[in-house]
């Protein structure tokens, strides 16, 4: 029994880790353990013998298992350990600080010119950048050899050699999304369409890329005065105040009659304040649509009429937010996007028309 004792208590105190002890335990008292078969042999014995063997031999099996189960308890707590050394945290340490983006002030605008014309009627409209010019030309009653085509300053793609059929241009402006939008939904229609365009240009306040805003709205009664009350409520919930506009006759191909918007302006000590002064700042062209436009869209001039425009978008953006250079717009200059840029939750601001 002191052998069985010594060898045991021996190898349960050098078990390396449990499946060690396992086996130590398996040898000692699983079926057939050492001490298991010595429990046996009290089966042969006199009633005497056991007597006294009994308590000896139940003495020897807990005495094993105690320590089986202290040195199982020992390994784990050792496991506890090394694993609390090695994934040790803390937990008091200041985050790590992430540089948070800001939304463009071209984008911001963008979503404020979208909810405004969308609690009208408007929904939006999409078109490619890179148009054939059939769609940013031709279709909006500028023919080939139409003069303003030259005014557009217009990118052209290049074509593969052999390839005679004429290049596509960056769009030079949105209204080609009048013509698709059109063809895509047939009249009664009301879309705004914002976008990239593209002209060559390029001073303070002209940029190669620059943003537009279409609106289109054809009906059977559509007038100047409904193309007037529409730019004037909006401007209203643009800018938060009550703003004059001018309408100059201009000329567009694509509108008869056609009208360059102003928006009354101030300018004192440099600085640009909307809704005051004498000044007039010119924001967008409008007019009329062609009957040759709407055919181009394959709606029948006869029955359906219908205004259009177009403003640009940065434009308006610098009125609003007080920018002074729009080449800036597109610079990227992460201290200039931190200045102008806007939280990514701020909800665009607007208010609501006179006449709501
Ligand atoms: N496409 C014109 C421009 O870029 C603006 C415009 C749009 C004028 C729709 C009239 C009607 O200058």
């Amino acid at each position: 029994m002191d052998d069985l004792r010594q060898k045991y208590l021996g190898l349960v105190s050098r078990a390396a880790d449990e499946a060690a002890l396992e086996e130590v335990r398996l040898a000692a008292l699983g079926k057939k353990g050492e001490v298991s078969l010595l429990m046996r042999t009290l089966g042969q014995m006199s009633p005497e013998e056991r007597q006294s063997a009994g308590p000896k031999f139940n003495a020897l099996r807990n005495e094993i298992d105690a320590a089986l189960k202290a040195r199982k308890e020992a390994l784990a707590d050792a496991a506890l350990d090394a694993r609390l050394q090695a994934e040790w945290l803390d937990v008091t340490l200041p985050g790590r600080p992430r540089p948070a983006g800001t939304i463009h002030p071209v984008s911001q605008v963008t979503e404020e010119v979208t909810a405004i014309f969308a609690d009208m009627g408007f929904r939006v409209a999409e078109g490619p950048q890179i148009e054939s010019d059939w769609y940013n030309f031709d279709a909006l009653n500028l023919a080939p050899e139409h003069p303003a085509r030259q005014e557009h300053d217009t990118f052209f793609m290049a074509r593969a050699e052999g390839d005679n059929r004429p290049p596509h241009v960056l769009r030079t402006h949105t209204s080609p999304v009048q013509i698709r939008a059109m063809q895509a939904q047939g009249a009664p229609i009301r879309v705004i369409a914002p976008g990239r365009v593209y002209r060559m240009d390029m001073d303070q306040t002209h940029s190669p890329m620059f943003h537009q805003i279409e609106g289109m709205a054809i009906d059977r009664d559509i007038s100047m005065a409904n193309l007037k009350w529409v730019l004037e409520e909006f401007f209203t919930a643009f800018f938060g105040v009550k703003v004059k506009t001018r309408f100059r006759a201009s000329h567009f191909p694509f509108t008869e009659p056609s009208a360059e918007v102003d928006i009354q302006c101030s300018w004192v000590g440099g600085q640009l304040k909307i809704g005051e002064g004498d000044g007039w700042m010119e924001v967008l062209g409008s007019g009329m649509m062609h009957p040759k436009v709407l055919k181009a869209g394959g709606i029948d001039p006869d029955e359906w009429q219908g205004f259009a425009f177009g403003m640009g978008i940065d434009r308006i953006a610098m009125l609003k937010y007080g920018i002074p250079d729009l080449r800036a717009f597109f610079e990227s200059d992460l201290r200039w996007l931190r200045h102008y840029g806007f939280a990514a939750l701020d909800v665009p601001t607007l208010r609501g028309g006179v006449n709501r």
